[in-house]
């Protein structure tokens, strides 16, 4: 005999299925970075998943570290973090970029005031560059491809 209704629907059942509903239709840490003034090009796609804390502290994970290719190359630890303001990610962990041979870490990304820049923060120096080129999500590349082919022969020397 078939349960009563109601018993296979408890209102904790309903609720469960809401939050599974509103959860899948949540915004995406792409939707989060434009309605904060930012572009959503900052981050690869594979972002796995990612927690914003009310003071606007987050956390984002991907599927693996990733390269992507801008002016620069930049680099994504498999886990980022950061402070998310309106226009601004300060505190920034997890993000290189190459200038000249090295490695360095990006620690603010400020929108100017007309929105049309950004100015990255790296060590002693800020850059600006064009929000233009953060418009579209990169893919989430394993290795740095061409302009990094000493990093790429190293590995190969590695792996023999
Ligand atoms: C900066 O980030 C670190 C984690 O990388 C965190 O422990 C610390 O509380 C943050 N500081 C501020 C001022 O948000």
């Amino acid at each position: 005999m078939a349960a009563p209704f109601h018993r296979i629907l408890s209102p904790f059942s309903l609720l469960l299925l809401l939050f599974l509903f509103s959860t899948s239709f949540a915004s995406t840490v792409y939707d989060i970075l434009t309605e904060n003034g930012l572009p959503q090009g900052l981050l690869p796609d594979a972002v796995k998943e990612y927690s914003l804390f009310p003071d606007g502290e987050f956390v984002v994970e991907f599927s693996k570290p990733c390269y992507a290719k801008f002016s620069l190359l930049v680099y994504y630890e498999k886990k980022i973090t950061g402070k998310l303001e309106y226009g601004r990610i300060s505190n920034l962990s997890g993000i290189q970029v190459k200038k000249f041979f090295i490695w360095v870490g990006v620690d603010e990304i400020v929108a100017s005031a007309d929105d049309r820049s950004l100015d990255f923060t790296v060590g002693f120096i800020t850059e600006k560059h064009p929000v233009s080129e953060f418009a579209e999500i990169r893919p989430c590349k394993s290795k740095a491809g061409t302009s990094c082919r000493g990093a790429e022969s190293l590995s190969l020397i590695s792996e023999v």
